[in-house]
C-alpha cells in the first residue's frame, strides 16, 4: 500500500530568513529574533557571556542557552529547552507580552519565558551572565537568574522556593533526578524554611525524597528570626544563606584575593554533586574548571536508604572518588548494564534469573549456582531475611537453596542477611566488615540472549515453522504493468466475492493490545470529513486526523482502504491483530481500526517529520550522525519484522518513501502489514514483482523463492542512499559513471576513494572507519545471490561494529 504518509510541509524547506540580530548599546529590541541556522548570538558588553543556540553534540538539535563565550569549553550556564531540543530551523523571538518565545521549524511553540508582570521592550545579556528582559523604563521584568537551571553565578540571589535542577547527563540537558532547593514553607519532611537541601526526585514526578545534604540556616536553634531568607552567591564568590536577621551562614568560601582573575560557577552536576568551580579568565587555552568546594562528601552513603532513587540504578554499586567526591557506578560480576549508554543506570543479570519453579525441579542447587565473593559492598535496603546466629556455611547453603535469594551477606556477629532482586541503593563502603556472597549461575547455557553466545552466527530459530507473510509493496509510477493487472484482477475478485460482513465485536480481544475499534462516524469527524490528504496509493488514501485519547488529542494518519480490498470479517480481525501486536520503536504504530459494513480503515500514529525521502533528498543534506542513527533504526525495525515477531513479516518494499521520521528523527518503517491484510497472495514463491524499481532484489525477476533477503537487498540500496545523501539512480547529473549509485559506490570502495563518495563531507570523513564499515555492509546487502547477503541480525551486528565486516565481493559479477 503504497503511499506512505507524505507530508506537505517539511522542515528543511522552512529555513526562512530571519531578522538580523541587531544589538543596540548592548540592548536587543523587541521583535528581534535568533535562528539556529545563522550561528549568531547575543553577547554581553564584555563578551564574557553569550545567549543563543548551541548545537547538541552529534545531533541536529539545538539548545537555547547562555554560555561563557571566551573560554574554549564555552560552558553552558543556563538553558531553556532541555526537555524539548529544538530542531534545525527553530528560532527564538523577543516579544513584548510573552518574553522569549522559542518556536520550532513549523512554528510550533517549544518554550516561552513568560513575563509575570509588565511588558518587555529590551533584552540585555548582562556581563554577570544574567539575561534580563527590561521594560521601557529599563526595569527588569524577567531574568534568567530567577529561572536558573543547574547553575548559579556570582551576584545571583535565590529567594525561598528557588530550585536548581540537574540534567540527565553531561550531554543530555533533559531534567535530571537531583535538586538543590532553598526551602520555602518548611516542614516538608521536617525541614525548616530557609534551609538549603539537596534531594532526589522520582522522575517524571517532582515530589522530593528525603535530603542527602542539608544546611540548616538556623544552626539548630530553630528561631524564626534566624531562618534563611536568601541564598546568596556574592561577587567574591562566597555562597551563603542570609538570615532574616541579616546574619550569614556560609556554605562555600571563594577567594577574596584573586579579584577579577577567575570565573566562578556553582553547578548541581548530573550526578547530584553541587560543586563550586573556578576557571582563569584569560587562559592559554589549556585550563579547565577546577572544583574548589563541593557537597555532599559521599553521595553514595548520604542518600537516605528510604529514597526510591539513588545515584546508580538497581543492582548497581555506587563508588565515590575521594579526590573530587564524584560517584561512579559499577555492575557486580555476572551483571551488566541494562542500557550500555547509561553508565549510571540499572544492571541486569547476565544469566536467566531462574524462577522458583525451575529450582524446585532441579534437585542439586550446587550444580546451578556458585558465589562470587566481594567485600566492602552493601545493598542496605534489599534484605528480606536475617538469620542469627548462623555460620558462613549455613548462610551459603541457605541462600543456594532459596530461589528468592540473590545475595547473602555474612557479617561479623554471625549474622546472615539474605537479599532479593532488584538490589537497591548499592554502595561501596570502605571497611565494611560483611562478606558479600553474590549468587551467579555456573553455566552460561541459559544466558539471557542466545545470540550473545554465538555472535555473528545465523539465528538459531527455526523459521520454517513460521507463517510467512509477504507484503504487497507499493506500486507507484513506473511499476510493472503486470502488477497493475494483478491489482485489477484483485478488485474484480473483490466485487464478485463480496460478502455481507458484520461488525467486529467492540469488546473483542483488541483491548489487550490497546487497539481501538472506531466507528466510521468517529473517523469522519476525526478527519474533518476526510479533508486533508497526506498521500495515496494503490490500496487506499491516507488522511490526516485528530483523535481524542482521554484528555489528549492525538494526531493520526487514517488509511482508508479501497472497498475492493474487502475480506471476511474473521480474517480482517486476525490480521489487524497481527499488525497490532507489532511493537517496536522503529515501526509505525497501529492505533486503531474501523470495520463497518464496507468501510475498512486503519488508524496509525502521525509522524511529524515526514518521509526519509524528503529528509534525505531535500535541499540540505542532513547531518552525518543523524543519518547513521536513522540507518541503525531501520536495521533494527527490519530485524524485528524478520525475526522477532510471532509471524515473520517480509516487507517487500523498503525504500525511503516508506520510512517515516518521528519528532526526534527516529526512523519508523511504515506499510509493513498491509499485504497480509489484503490477502493478495501468501505463497512463498512469487512471480509478480512487488516493490519499487531500483530497490527490488534480482530474485523477483527470476524463478526464485522470495525470502526475507529481498528486504536486505532493498535495505542495502537505501543504506547507500543514506550514506551519500543522494538517490540510487540519478541520471540528471550527466556523469555516467555516477548515475547508478550501487556501481559507483563499489568503484569508489575498490579504489579507496570513499571521500569522493561522500562529497568530502567533513563529518563523514572524520568518521572514516564507520563510513567504510557502512559501505562494506551495504555492498554485502546488495549481492546478487540472496544467500550471500547477510541476515538483518548480522547486518545490525556489522553496523554496530560488534563483528568484523569482511571485504565484500563485487555485487553483480559479470556473467
Ligand atoms: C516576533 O514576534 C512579533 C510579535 O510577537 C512578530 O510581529 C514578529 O514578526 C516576530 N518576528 C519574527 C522574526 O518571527
Ligand atoms: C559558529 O560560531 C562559533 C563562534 O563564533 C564558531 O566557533 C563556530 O565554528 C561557528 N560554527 C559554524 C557552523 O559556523
Ligand atoms: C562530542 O562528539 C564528538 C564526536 O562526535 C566526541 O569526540 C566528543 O567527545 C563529544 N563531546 C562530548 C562532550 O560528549
Ligand atoms: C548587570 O547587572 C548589574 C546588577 O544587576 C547591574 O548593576 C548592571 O547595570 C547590569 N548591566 C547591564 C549592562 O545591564
Ligand atoms: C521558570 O521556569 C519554569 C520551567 O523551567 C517555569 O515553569 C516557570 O514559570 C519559570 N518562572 C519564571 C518566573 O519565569
Ligand atoms: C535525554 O534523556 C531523556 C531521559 O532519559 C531521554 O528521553 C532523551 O531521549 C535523551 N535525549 C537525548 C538527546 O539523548
Ligand atoms: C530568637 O532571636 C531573637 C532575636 O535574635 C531573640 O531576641 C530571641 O530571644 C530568640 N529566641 C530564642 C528562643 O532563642
Ligand atoms: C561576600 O561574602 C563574604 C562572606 O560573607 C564577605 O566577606 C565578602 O565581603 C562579600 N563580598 C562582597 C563583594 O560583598
Ligand atoms: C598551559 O600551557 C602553558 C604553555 O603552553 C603552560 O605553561 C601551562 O603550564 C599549561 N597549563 C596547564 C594547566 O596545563
Ligand atoms: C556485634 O555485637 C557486639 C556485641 O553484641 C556489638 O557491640 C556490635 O555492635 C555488633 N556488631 C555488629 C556489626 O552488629
Ligand atoms: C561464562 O561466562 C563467563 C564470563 O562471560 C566466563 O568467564 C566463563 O568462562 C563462562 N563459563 C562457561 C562455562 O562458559
Amino acid at each position: 500500500m503504497a503511499v506512505s504518509v507524505a507530508h506537505t510541509l517539511f522542515f528543511l524547506l522552512l529555513l526562512l530568513p530571519t531578522s538580523a540580530g541587531a544589538q543596540n548599546n548592548g540592548r536587543i529590541t523587541v521583535g528581534t529574533s535568533l535562528s539556529t541556522t545563522d550561528n549568531f548570538s547575543w553577547l554581553s558588553p564584555s563578551g564574557d557571556f553569550a545567549f543563543g543556540f548551541r548545537q547538541l553534540n552529534g545531533s541536529d538539535f539545538f539548545l537555547l542557552s547562555i554560555w561563557y563565550n571566551k573560554i574554549p569549553d564555552r560552558t553552558i550556564v543556563w538553558h531553556a529547552n532541555g526537555d524539548k531540543p529544538a530542531p534545525r530551523g527553530s528560532k527564538v523571538n523577543l516579544t513584548a507580552v510573552r518574553g522569549l518565545v522559542l518556536t520550532g521549524p513549523q512554528g510550533q511553540e517549544l518554550w516561552t519565558s513568560q513575563i509575570l508582570t509588565g511588558v518587555a521592550a529590551y533584552g540585555v545579556m548582562n556581563d554577570t551572565g544574567n539575561f534580563v528582559l527590561e521594560d521601557t523604563n529599563f526595569n527588569s521584568v524577567w531574568e534568567s537568574f530567577q529561572n536558573s537551571t543547574d547553575t548559579m553565578l556570582p551576584t545571583q540571589i535565590m529567594e525561598r522556593g528557588g530550585v536548581l535542577s540537574s540534567r540527565q547527563s553531561e550531554t543530555n540537558f533533559s531534567k535530571g533526578k537531583f535538586q538543590l532547593r532553598f526551602v520555602e514553607g518548611g516542614n516538608d519532611q521536617g525541614i525548616q524554611e530557609g534551609n538549603v537541601v539537596l534531594n532526589t526526585i522520582n522522575l517524571p514526578t517532582v515530589e522530593p525524597n528525603g535530603p542527602y545534604y542539608e544546611k540548616d540556616s538556623t544552626v539548630g536553634d530553630r528561631n524564626t528570626s534566624s531562618a534563611g531568607k536568601q541564598l546568596v552567591f556574592n561577587e567574591s564568590s562566597y555562597i551563603y544563606i542570609l538570615q532574616e536577621n541579616d546574619k550569614r551562614i556560609t556554605l562555600a568560601q571563594g577567594s577574596l584575593s584573586t579579584g577579577n582573575n577567575l570565573y566562578y560557577r556553582g553547578t548541581l552536576n548530573f550526578d547530584g554533586i553541587f560543586t563550586l568551580y573556578s576557571h582563569p579568565r584569560t587562559s592559554a587555552g589549556n585550563e579547565s574548571w577546577t572544583p574548589i568546594w563541593s557537597v555532599p562528601n559521599n553521595i553514595c552513603e548520604d542518600i537516605p536508604v528510604g529514597s526510591m532513587t539513588g545515584v546508580c540504578g538497581y543492582n548497581s554499586v555506587c563508588k565515590i572518588n575521594p579526590q573530587d567526591k564524584r560517584p561512579t557506578c559499577e555492575c557486580p560480576t555476572g551483571y551488566s548494564l541494562l542500557d550500555p549508554n547509561d553508565p549510571y543506570g540499572s544492571c541486569k543479570p547476565d544469566f536467566i534469573q531462574a524462577g522458583c519453579k525451575e529450582d524446585k525441579i532441579s534437585s542439586k542447587q550446587d550444580d546451578l549456582y556458585r558465589f562470587e565473593v566481594r567485600t566492602n559492598t552493601n545493598w542496605p535496603t534489599s534484605d528480606y531475611s536475617k538469620l542469627k546466629p548462623f555460620t558462613e556455611e549455613k548462610c551459603r547453603n541457605s541462600c543456594l537453596q532459596d530461589c528468592m535469594c540473590a545475595v547473602a551477606i555474612f557479617s561479623i556477629n554471625n549474622t546472615c542477611w539474605k537479599k532479593k532482586l532488584p538490589l537497591s541503593n548499592g554502595r561501596f563502603i570502605t571497611g565494611y566488615g560483611g562478606k558479600v556472597l553474590l549468587k551467579v549461575r555456573k553455566d552460561n547455557s541459559t544466558l539471557a540472549d542466545p545470540s550473545f553466545s554465538n555472535p555473528g552466527n545465523e539465528p538459531v530459530r527455526n523459521k520454517k515453522n513460521q507463517d510467512i507473510l509477504i507484503l504487497v509493496g507499493s506500486v507507484l509510477l513506473g511499476c510493472s504493468v503486470f502488477v497493475i493487472f494483478i491489482l485489477i484482477g484483485a478488485i474484480c475478485i473483490g466485487f464478485f466475492y463480496k460478502k455481507k460482513v458484520s461488525k467486529i465485536d467492540r469488546n473483542g480481544s483488541f483491548s489487550e493490545m490497546n487497539l481501538r475499534c472506531l466507528t466510521y462516524k468517529e473517523l469522519l469527524e476525526a478527519t474533518d470529513g476526510f479533508r486533508e490528504e497526506l498521500g495515496r496509493g494503490a490500496f487506499g488514501i491516507v488522511y490526516k486526523g485528530e483523535i481524542k485519547m482521554g484528555s489528549n488529542v492525538l494526531l493520526v494518519a487514517v488509511k482508508k482502504l479501497h472497498s475492493a480490498a474487502q475480506e471476511k470479517e474473521m480474517e480482517f480481525k486476525a490480521e489487524v491483530e497481527i499488525i497490532g501486536k507489532t511493537h517496536h520503536k522503529n515501526l509505525v504504530r497501529l492505533i486503531g481500526f474501523c470495520d463497518e459494513d464496507v468501510q475498512r480503515l486503519l488508524v496509525y500514529e502521525f509522524l511529524s517529520h515526514g518521509t526519509l525521502a524528503g529528509f534525505l533528498f531535500g535541499d540540505l543534506k542532513p547531518n552525518w550522525n543523524l543519518r547513521i542513527q536513522i540507518a541503525f533504526g531501520i536495521a533494527r525495525g527490519l530485524l524485528y519484522l524478520h525475526e522477532e515477531c510471532s509471524t515473520q513479516i517480509i516487507h517487500c518494499d523498503i525504500k525511503p518513501q516508506n520510512i517515516l521520521l518521528d519528532e526526534y528523527y527516529n526512523a519508523r518503517i511504515s506499510d509493513f502489514g498491509l499485504a497480509k491484510l489484503l490477502k493478495m497472495d501468501q505463497s512463498q514463491t512469487q512471480t509478480a514483482i512487488r516493490g519499487t524499481k531500483g530497490y527490488v532484489a534480482p530474485e523477483w525477476f527470476r524463478n526464485m523463492a522470495i525470502t526475507a533477503k529481498v528486504d536486505v537487498y532493498s535495505f542495502g540500496v537505501m543504506l547507500l542512499e543514506i550514506i551519500c545523501g543522494r538517490r540510487s539512480v540519478d541520471m540528471e547529473s550527466g556523469e555516467e559513471d555516477k548515475a547508478i549509485l550501487a556501481d559507483w559506490a563499489y568503484d569508489c570502495f575498490q579504489e579507496g576513494t570513499l571521500d569522493v563518495l561522500v562529497e568530502y563531507e567533513r563529518e563523514a570523513m572524520d568518521d572514516m572507519e564507520k563510513l567504510e564499515r557502512f559501505v562494506r555492509v551495504a555492498i554485502w546487502c546488495i549481492q546478487e545471490g540472496p544467500s550471500l547477503r547477510p541476515t538483518m541480525r548480522k547486518v545490525t551486528h556489522m553496523l554496530e561494529g560488534v563483528v568484523d565486516v569482511p571485504i565484500p565481493p563485487c555485487p553483480s559479477p559479470i556473467g
